[in-house]
C-alpha cells in the first residue's frame, strides 16, 4: 500500500511541533504513512500547493508565514477559513483539488473546554488581547458559542477597533491602557500577543481584577508556563496553556489525512515537549 503523506509548509518551518505531533500519532497509531516539515520560500508557494496532488500527498498544514496566501490559492474554503481569510489545514480531495480549512478557533475551543470544564459561555464577558491571526480566531470561535461580550485589547488600539467591527457584536474594542479594567466581571481572559513568551517581556496584567472563578488562558507555550499562568496559579485560578490549543487543532487534519481519530493526552502532550523547542 502507498503510504499517506502529509507535512507542515512554513518558512522557515524547522521550529515547527507539528512533525513531533503527527509522528507520535502516526506511530501510535501503526499507520503506515509520513509527515515531515516542508521549507516552502513565499514565492514557490503556489507551486509547491499545486505539487501535493502529484506528489500522492493527503494533504498538509500550513504555517507562518504562508496561511494568507495559502487562503487565495486553494480551490474551496471552509466556513472557518472563509471568516479568517488564513488556512492552516489543506484537504487533497479525490479530483485532485485543494480544501482549505482553518481549525485554530475549534482547536483552543477544545483545549478550554477540556482544561476548565466549569467555564460557561454565555456567563459573562471574555477579555481577548491582541487583535492578529490567533486573536480572530479565538474570538471567532467564542462568538459562535454564545459568549454574550468579547471585549479586544490590542497594543495598537486601531487594529481592536477594526476587528470589532468586522466581526460586530459582541466583539468591542477596548482600550489597551485600561486592560486592566476590562477585567472586571469577566469569566476568561484570553492572551493572544507574544508577550510572555521566550525573549518578549511578560504580559502586565492585574489579575487581581479578575473575578475568583475567572479562567486565565495564554496561547504562548513557549515556556509552557507563562508568568501570566504562574500568577494565574498562584491566585488559585484555573489557568489554561498554550500547548493543547496547538495539538488539538491538529485533530482534524490527521483525521482526515490518515482516516484515525487522534487523542490528546499526556503522552502527546510529553512527545511534543521533548522536540527541539522553537
Ligand atoms: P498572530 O497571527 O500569531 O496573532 P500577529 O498577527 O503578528 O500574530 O499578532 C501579534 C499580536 O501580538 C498583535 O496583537 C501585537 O500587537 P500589535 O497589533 O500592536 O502589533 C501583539 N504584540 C506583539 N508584541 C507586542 C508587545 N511587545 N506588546 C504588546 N503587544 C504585542
Amino acid at each position: 500500500m502507498t503510504p499517506r503523506l502529509s507535512g507542515v509548509i512554513g518558512w522557515p518551518v524547522g521550529h515547527s511541533r507539528s512533525p513531533a505531533l503527527h509522528g507520535h500519532w502516526l506511530q501510535r497509531h501503526g499507520i503506515a504513512g509520513a509527515y515531515i516539515a516542508l521549507p516552502v520560500r513565499p514565492e514557490h508557494l503556489e507551486q509547491a500547493l499545486r505539487a501535493l496532488p502529484i506528489l500522492g500527498f493527503a494533504g498538509c498544514n500550513v504555517t507562518v508565514p504562508h496561511k494568507e496566501a495559502a487562503f487565495r490559492l486553494v480551490d474551496h474554503v471552509d466556513a472557518s477559513a472563509a471568516r479568517l481569510g488564513a488556512v492552516n489545514t489543506i484537504l487533497v480531495r479525490p479530483d485532485g483539488t485543494l480544501e482549505g480549512r482553518n481549525t485554530d478557533g475549534e482547536g483552543f475551543l477544545k483545549h478550554l473546554q477540556a482544561s476548565a470544564p466549569g467555564w460557561v459561555p454565555t456567563d459573562r464577558p471574555v477579555l481577548v488581547l491582541g487583535a492578529g491571526g490567533a486573536a480572530r480566531a479565538i474570538a471567532g470561535a467564542l462568538a459562535d458559542i454564545g459568549v454574550p461580550e468579547i471585549r479586544v485589547a490590542n497594543r495598537t488600539d486601531a487594529r481592536a477597533e477594526a476587528l470589532a467591527r468586522e466581526f460586530g457584536p459582541p466583539l468591542k474594542p477596548w482600550a489597551w491602557d485600561r486592560r486592566d479594567d476590562g477585567l472586571a466581571g469577566c469569566g476568561l481572559v484570553v492572551n493572544t500577543t507574544q508577550l510572555g513568551m521566550n525573549g518578549y517581556p511578560a504580559l502586565a496584567l492585574a489579575l487581581d481584577r479578575l473575578p475568583s472563578d475567572g479562567v486565565v488562558s495564554d496561547i504562548v507555550y513557549s515556556p509552557l508556563e507563562t508568568a501570566l499562568l504562574a500568577d494565574a496559579r498562584c491566585r488559585g485560578l484555573v489557568a489554561v496553556d498554550g500547548l493543547g490549543m496547538l495539538l488539538h487543532q491538529a485533530r482534524a487534519g490527521f483525521a482526515a489525512w490518515f482516516g484515525v481519530e487522534p487523542e490528546v493526552d499526556e503522552p502527546l502532550r510529553r512527545a511534543v515537549l521533548g522536540s527541539p523547542a522553537p
